[in-house]
């Protein structure tokens, strides 16, 4: 018997909506604020207030979409955590009252591990999924993580930023250069036209496989501060190789622990998710750790690196084949945890 899953996440920003038959998806709907913009970044108030208003007409789309009616779902899976408590508390509303309404299994997932479960969606278009055991480099708006995954369920953080996440540095760097939020997608744009030696920035020294880039941002700011002083066109003049430069500088710091972290397990299937799995330059230097013959790489299909639903939905689903269902006393959660 196939098992039909709603997945629904809303804890950033986004409001999606997904129904998946199996591994396979029938809808997957985000609809994104743009609310935000005005503010350079996103204002918690503002984006609960709109998932709010979002939440039942992306539910209802992605039923439609999927033709699927409501009393043939078999569970409800939403995001619990991490993320911003007033844009969780509105999932996590929908997903109990649906579930009690309909008397069907309510299903909690951390949004972390959806990203990575990502990979085993099955979509015209998705690369084969990686085997177990393989590490993950996931990196989205608010972390930066080394994960070694066992399988489904257990999932190690063996790497991680002491400060900044990597998406927070793009969108950092982008503020800084007078571009819009959230400025990831832009930066990567503007650096496919730029020389990523142009401007070099000095790299980090951490331990271990922990990340850091709060430096990054401060010598990306002092070095523009210093700039701007003699020409104040400089970052017009100069946008498409400031952009090439940090985005390169991201890349190899990102790459550089994750080589380390794969000499160090011996793990030679090495995967990428979250946000910032978006970036062409950081998708490029995957693909060329494959090409020298290194690592079998994993990338997930473009829609599915960004929040969605459709990973919301596959990570219930595996917890569905468990019979890993939670109470209705459940509770959110903003911070990360395994
Ligand atoms: O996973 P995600 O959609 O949301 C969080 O869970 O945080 O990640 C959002 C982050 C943002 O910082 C955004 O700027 C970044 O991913 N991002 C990118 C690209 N697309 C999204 N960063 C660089 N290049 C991109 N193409
Ligand atoms: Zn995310």
């Amino acid at each position: 018997m196939s098992i039909y899953i709603l997945g629904i996440e809303s804890s950033c920003d986004d409001t999606s909506a997904a129904v998946i038959k199996d591994r396979n998806i029938l809808a997957n709907l985000v609809a994104n604020q743009h609310v935000h913009k005005d503010f350079g970044g996103v204002v918690p108030e503002l984006a609960s207030r709109a998932h709010q208003q979002n939440i039942i007409p992306v539910i209802d789309n992605a039923l439609a979409t999927a033709n699927i009616r409501k009393n043939q779902i078999h569970a409800v899976a939403y995001t619990n955590g991490p993320g911003l408590l007033g844009s969780l508390l509105v999932g996590t509303s929908f997903a109990k009252g649906f579930a009690l309404a309909m008397g069907i299994p309510l299903i909690t997932v951390n949004h972390m591990h959806a990203h990575i479960l990502a990979h085993f969606i099955e979509d015209e278009g998705q690369q084969k999924a990686p085997p177990f055991p393989f590490l993950c480099l996931t990196v989205s708006g608010g972390h930066t993580q080394i994960v070694l995954v066992r399988d489904y369920h257990q999932m190690e953080v063996i790497g991680q930023t002491i400060d900044d996440a990597a998406g927070e540095t793009f969108d950092k760097a982008a503020k800084i250069m007078g571009l819009p939020y959230p400025g990831g997608p832009l930066i990567d744009k503007h650096a496919r036209d730029g020389d990523p030696n142009a401007f070099p920035f000095p790299h980090p020294k951490v331990p271990g496989l922990n990340y850091s880039f709060s430096g990054l941002k401060t010598s990306i700011l002092y070095f523009l501060r210093d700039q701007l002083k003699k020409d104040p066109g400089f970052i017009q003049k100069n946008m498409n190789d400031l952009a090439a430069s940090i985005q390169h500088n991201i890349i190899e710091i990102l790459m550089k622990q994750l080589r380390r972290a794969a000499s160090q397990t011996g793990i030679r299937h090495v995967a990428l998710a979250g946000g910032v799995s978006a970036n062409s330059g950081l998708r490029k230097a995957f693909e060329a750790e494959k090409d020298r013959g290194n690592w079998e790489v994993y990338i997930p299909k473009f829609e599915y690196c960004t929040d969605n639903a459709a990973m919301i939905a596959i990570a219930g689903y595996f917890k569905y084949l468990e019979k890993d269902f939670s109470s209705q006393t459940t509770t959110p959660f903003t911070r990360y945890k395994d």
